[in-house]
């Protein structure tokens, strides 16, 4: 793992995205995980920026999302489809139709789950998958457990996790207690990982991806059998390194 520490958010958001810029620059046709969430938010203004510069061109990139809440339509403001086009997908040119997020509202939760997969496979697989990191050590919704399922999947939300997000809605009830989850070894299959974790709330995390003991109970801490992630993290999150 290589890992960088910046000074501060800005700083992290700006390398992050000069790391996206430079896999976007090198192959036009770039498929892109991208993450949802309040870590890539400042990532995501700065590519937007470089888009309508001129200094990067989306037209022919794919994007492909990590989760999605189960029950929540795409144009529900806290549904990760409606955040992706709100944050991202709105500002740059990009065609919509490259861009997937699974979708919450799946009358087969299975198939779409099968289905999911097939499709990150016909692209390809991603060229560089971008993460942030749960306090718990949680990434994608891929919670601390005593095992970890490898494809796309339903899986249910902690009590941590819960609360880490009731903070995008008005209350704690309304957030969704499931949601679909691309897993463990379809994260591991991506080209190349970049994790950001900005905070004091994410050091413990943090430590356990980076140097931890490699377990199912620290989901991060798998990445480091991974042979090329980049971990950005601000001097906060780095504090316990
Ligand atoms: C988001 C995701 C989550 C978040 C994690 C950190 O698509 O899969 O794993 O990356 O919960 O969230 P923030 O960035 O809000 O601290």
């Amino acid at each position: 793992m290589k890992v960088i520490v910046t000074k501060n958010y800005d700083e992290l958001s700006k390398v992050a995205a000069n790391e996206m810029a430079n896999i976007i620059r090198n192959n036009p046709k770039a498929i892109l995980g991208l993450a949802t969430g309040g870590s890539p938010v400042g990532m995501y203004k700065e590519l937007i920026k470089m888009n309508q510069l001129g200094e990067i061109d989306f037209s022919k990139v794919t994007t492909v999302n990590l989760d999605e809440y189960v029950g929540l339509s795409g144009d529900h403001p806290q549904s990760y489809r409606y955040f992706m086009n709100n944050t991202l997908f709105n500002h740059i040119n990009i065609d919509k139709n490259n861009t997937y997020v699974p979708n919450g509202l799946a009358e087969n939760i299975e198939e779409e789950c099968k289905n999911y997969d097939a499709k990150i496979a016909e692209l390809g697989g991603t060229d560089v998958q971008l993460l942030g990191i749960g306090n718990n050590g949680h990434i994608a919704f891929n919670e601390p457990d005593t095992s970890l399922v490898s494809g796309t999947h339903l899986t249910g939300l902690t009590d941590d996790t819960i609360k880490a997000n009731a903070r995008f809605f008005d209350t704690i009830d309304e957030v969704p207690k499931t949601a679909l989850t691309m897993g463990l070894g379809g994260i591991m299959k991506s080209k190349k990982i970049i994790v950001i974790a900005s905070g004091e709330s994410k050091a413990e995390a943090v430590k356990g991806m980076v140097s931890g003991k490699i377990s199912t109970n620290m989901p991060a801490s798998m990445l480091q059998m991974h042979r090329d992630v980049v971990v950005i993290v601000d001097e906060d999150a780095a504090k316990l390194l």
